[in-house]
């Protein structure tokens, strides 16, 4: 149940992939098998990182994974708990803070572990499973009921799983589900060297 409103709304000639990724609340019944989640999980390990480092980890739980994904519902905020309880795979994503070579800090590690996010955000898209991040969760119940050791930070939980139907949702976020998505101009975003002048791209 893709919905059309959602697609990006833009004239340049994106790959579907990203011009039909967004982040649905309402998740079906249907699990996201082992085999698809190998792949997903795969695309992440083939992002790009600073010195090769791979300062990403997650910690993964389908749904039949009872207690696992009991665990990481618990740690998320009651407003993405109430939605994300019918997701087929909640994960953590992780970031590891300093290099491993020179045990400096790692400045561009969020960056890298976006990047594999990302890629795997876009390779489930691919698979007509869509995803949905959430920074909304409390890094303090992760670390606990985790068991996250020190030198590693939890950044984010997501939601993973197939399209279900937006009735399963409160009317705030059936609003929000059935809404068109919106993005700042790249005039807003994309500048020549003179700060906030914008880069003409015509
Ligand atoms: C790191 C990150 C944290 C987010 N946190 C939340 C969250 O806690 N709850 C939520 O409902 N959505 C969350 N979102 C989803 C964003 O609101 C969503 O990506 C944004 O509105 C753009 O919509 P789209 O992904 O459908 O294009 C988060 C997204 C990212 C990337």
């Amino acid at each position: 149940m893709s919905n059309s409103i959602k697609f990006a709304d833009t004239q340049q000639s994106l790959l579907p992939i990203i011009a039909e990724r967004w982040s649905p609340r309402a998740f079906a019944q249907e699990s996201v098998t082992l085999k698809d989640l190998h792949t997903i999980l795969e695309a992440g390990r083939w992002a790009a990182s600073a010195m090769n480092e791979q300062p990403w980890r997650y910690i993964v739980a389908r749904r039949e994974d009872t207690s696992s994904f009991q665990t990481i519902l618990a740690c998320l905020n009651p407003s993405n708990a109430v939605w994300a309880q019918h997701a087929s795979v909640l994960m953590i994503s992780i970031v590891k803070k300093m290099f491993t070579k020179h045990e400096e800090p790692n400045t561009v590690a969020l960056h890298d572990l976006g990047l594999a996010s990302g890629s795997m955000s876009l390779q489930a898209m691919s698979m007509g499973i869509y995803t949905h991040w959430m920074g909304g969760f409390s890094h303090e119940k992760a670390r606990e009921l985790c068991g996250i050791p020190d030198g590693y930070a939890p950044v984010a939980c997501i939601a993973m799983g197939y399209i279900g139907d937006p009735a399963i949702l409160s009317e705030s976020q059936q609003k929000s589900e059935m809404a068109p998505r919106n993005r700042k101009p790249l005039s807003e975003t994309v500048f020549t060297t003179s700060w906030g002048d914008s880069y003409s791209l015509v």
